[in-house]
């Protein structure tokens, strides 16, 4: 069962202008959070912002003997919500529920773990990357976003043993162009005998480009999709994501309670 609480603030750390990481004491939503869950978070108590906002399980925070006590999340200002998470103060409280949907599936060597992730949708791979690491799983990010300065902990993603692939639009750090490109390469280069599951998560166009070379190679590929959000819990439909079914049809499903992780090639693109 997910949990509903109210969550303190322990810390709140800006990368950006745009970008922020949000440290919350949670320790029960922690100790049962599995990577790719998310929370339901609402920024404030009153009406406004009258909905909560769904955010990735970033990090999961834990003290000196290793016992969880929160989570962190990746905040990126693009309206009301995120903008008062934004600029959230330690001691305030949050409204935090979760851990909600369903979790990559962690896989275990000699599979190896290869994570894409384009801007904000880099937000499940810290968690992902320390349970792959904890199998002794070989893993690599593939990492884009707009701008050198928009690449956000590549220290912590080295110090967990993960190999980094950086990719800039702007081509200010890494390979300039986008992040499917050096994944594609990687792709053609490697032998049918090895192993490898794909893990994505970003913007939409990211994630198809990245299921269909997945399936084009014949390698399995799990995305989690970002849909608007509204109860997290699946009472509104707001959410829906169109999946294969049957010969040659499609159903919808809820990607808040069947995801937010599903099959890349069981999604129908648009
Ligand atoms: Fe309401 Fe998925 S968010 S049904």
């Amino acid at each position: 069962m997910p949990i509903d609480a109210p969550a303190e603030v322990i810390a709140n750390h800006a990368l950006s202008t745009d970008y922020n990481v949000l440290a919350l004491a949670a320790p029960a939503i922690a100790a049962a959070a599995a990577p790719g869950q998310f929370v339901m978070v609402k920024a404030a108590f009153g009406h406004d912002p009258l909905l909560r906002r769904p955010f990735s399980v970033f990090e999961v925070l834990r003290d000196d003997r290793g016992t969880p006590t929160g989570i962190s999340l990746l905040n990126k200002r693009i309206g009301v919500s995120t903008d008062l998470l934004y600029a959230a103060r330690p001691g305030q409280r949050v409204a935090c529920l979760g851990p909600l949907g369903r979790s990559f599936t962690v896989v275990d060597p000699p599979t190896e773990g290869w994570m894409v992730a384009g801007g904000v949708g880099l937000a499940p791979f810290v968690a992902l990357a320390e349970a792959l690491g904890t199998r002794g799983v070989a893993s690599t990010l593939f990492y884009g976003a707009r701008r050198a300065e928009e690449l956000f902990y590549l220290d912590v993603f080295r110090r967990l043993g993960v190999e980094l692939v950086l990719t800039t639009e702007d081509g200010s750090l890494g390979e300039r162009g986008r992040v499917v490109a050096p994944l594609e390469r990687r792709l053609a280069a490697r032998a049918a005998d090895r192993p490898v599951m794909i893990y994505a998560c970003g913007p939409e166009g990211m994630l198809a480009a990245t299921a269909t070379t997945a399936a084009r190679f014949g390698r399995p590929c799990q995305v989690s999709v970002e849909r608007i959000m509204a109860c997290g819990l699946g009472g509104c439909y707001s959410c829906v994501v169109p999946m294969r079914h049957g010969h040659g049809g499609f159903h919808h499903v809820r990607s808040c309670i069947a995801g937010p992780v599903l099959p890349g090639d069981q999604i129908l693109w648009e």
